[in-house]
């Protein structure tokens, strides 16, 4: 296994082999603890679940798959090759309900204005500042049809203290992954490196990889949401980690494309 280096999708290049057996073993992968908020603030903005979706940064796909056993279409978009490769296998298992598309979230072009967006588990602490989250806010809102919701999360400041500062080491069978952080305390971004250990039989494969993440004040996220032409709904504060007793590690926001509904005639 080779080292990465770190950035935005760079970084999962190695850790996408691993990455949802990592989530597990914290119990569940994060989609599924997210999902009920998500599924509540589409349905609220909605009036209902959408009929279909995209799905910036899909990494391997849990989300999306469950919004597709949902009956809803969705496109899942993502920078990293290995991460999608991985949706894909999962997709195919399932019948293949799944679009997938290599594209960068700041400047993807689908052929398609869909109910929702959504884009999870912090994938946008990994744009490097606020003219990125404007650019990717930007195609969101021309992807949305008018009356469209995106629904987001980001981990906070506080998110990256209580989750990206000690360091640990995750087990699972066959898995072990040492985890550790390097912050600059002048700037707001965190890197993560992992040393990952995969063990099948009597092979044992070792590899590197580094993610660089960092938080965006509030006001500069009501910013780029108006600057893109998005309506901001809520911003709601949330832990979905009943290991971590902090307040307010995470957000999940809301937004619209304002506009009322085209209806089918
Ligand atoms: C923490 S993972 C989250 C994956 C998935 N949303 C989930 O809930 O498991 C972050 C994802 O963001 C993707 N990513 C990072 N920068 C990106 C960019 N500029 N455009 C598209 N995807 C990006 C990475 O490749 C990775 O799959």
């Amino acid at each position: 296994m080779e080292a990465d280096a770190a950035s935005g999708a760079d970084g999962y290049t190695l850790f996408a082999s691993v990455y949802d057996q990592w989530q597990q073993t914290y119990g569940a992968e994060y989609a599924h603890l997210v999902a009920p908020h998500v599924d509540e603030r589409l349905a609220q903005l909605l009036g209902g679940p959408p009929r279909n979706l995209i799905d910036l940064a899909c990494g391997t796909g849990t989300h999306a798959l469950r919004q597709a056993k949902r009956g809803v279409a969705v496109t899942g978009v993502d920078l990293s090759q290995a991460m999608l490769a991985a949706a894909r296998a999962k997709a195919e298992a399932a019948g293949n309900p799944l679009t997938l598309v290599h594209a960068d979230m700041r400047s993807f072009d689908l052929p398609k204005s869909v109910d929702a967006v959504t884009c999870l588990y912090a994938s946008l602490n990994h744009l490097a500042d606020p003219s990125d989250l404007v650019r990717t806010f930007e195609r969101v809102a021309a992807h949305l049809r008018p009356g469209g919701a995106f629904v987001f999360d980001l981990n906070t400041r506080a998110g990256f203290e209580a989750l990206w500062r000690e360091p640990g080491t995750d087990r699972g069978p066959g898995l072990t992954i040492d985890r550790r952080y390097v912050w600059d305390d002048r700037e707001p971004w965190v890197v993560m490196h992992l040393a990952i250990e995969r063990r099948s039989g009597e092979t044992v494969e070792r590899g590197r990889s580094a993610l660089r993440a960092r938080w965006f004040e509030d006001r500069e996220v009501r910013t780029a949401l108006r600057q893109a032409g998005l309506l901001l709904a809520d911003c709601m504060p949330f832990n979905p980690f009943p290991e971590v007793d902090r307040p307010g590690i995470k957000q999940l926001w809301s937004a619209t494309r304002p506009g009322a509904p085209i209806r089918s005639p």
